[in-house]
């Protein structure tokens, strides 16, 4: 039995189309699902529905033994994981949105909101304008939207909810992408088990 952490969130789908394209069933999985620890005895797995910056941490710890997270949390929480393939579906960017026109002239100071503050600071370090960082955990195109800030670091992946609000994509910064993540010591104790895991998830293509 391996115990996989699922994202609740925008991977989601992604990440239980790429179980099942490897040959799990996951028969009535739901990620509105109250009960958060699922077993699928059929699939030899155990499914943990977690919040999306909880889960490197829940893997790193051996709880999990692997699961699926954007590369954008892993980049931020930067946990002892391994990282051995990332998934082809579900990509989006992680950009600085604003309203149009909002590019911040040499020189000029802005605030800028974001859940990403690492990756937030090292991108100031290389602009010509500076910026305070405000920390947000909720949505952030609301910042630029009500005065916030001038500008926020987030996910853009369809573009449909900054087109709702009025709002653009000023700068892509990084592509983000759904990882598998593997806790290093299961992966030693279960090398064989994971293998044949990669190669089912390589061979059904679902693998970048
Ligand atoms: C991201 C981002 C936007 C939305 C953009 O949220 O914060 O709200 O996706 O997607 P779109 O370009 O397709 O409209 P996410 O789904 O990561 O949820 P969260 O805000 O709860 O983290």
């Amino acid at each position: 039995m391996i115990r996989v952490a699922l994202p609740k969130g925008r991977n989601f789908e992604t990440a239980t189309a790429a179980l099942r394209a490897a040959g799990a069933e996951l028969a009535g999985l739901d990620a509105e699902s109250r009960r958060l620890v699922l077993p699928f005895p059929a699939d030899r797995l155990e499914i943990l529905l977690l919040k999306d910056w909880d889960l490197p941490r829940y893997v790193e710890h051996g709880v999990a033994d692997c699961g699926v997270v954007g590369s954008d949390v892993l980049e931020e929480v930067d946990g002892e994981l391994l990282v051995p393939l990332r998934l082809a579906a579900g990509r989006s960017r992680l950009s600085l949105i604003g309203r149009p026109g909002s590019v911040p002239r040499p020189g000029q100071q802005v605030r800028l909101a974001t859940k990403f503050c690492g990756i937030a600071r090292r991108l100031l370090v290389a602009c010509d304008w500076s910026a305070e960082v405000v920390e947000l955990r909720g949505s952030l195109e609301l910042a630029p939207l009500l005065d916030l800030a001038e500008l926020a670091l987030d996910i853009v992946q369809t573009g449909r909810t900054l087109q709702a609000h009025g709002l653009v994509e000023l700068q892509v910064v990084r592509e983000v992408m759904p990882c598998l993540v593997v806790n290093r010591a299961a992966y030693q104790t279960r090398r064989d088990e994971f293998n044949v895991l990669f190669r089912r998830l390589e061979q059904a293509g679902v693998a970048a």
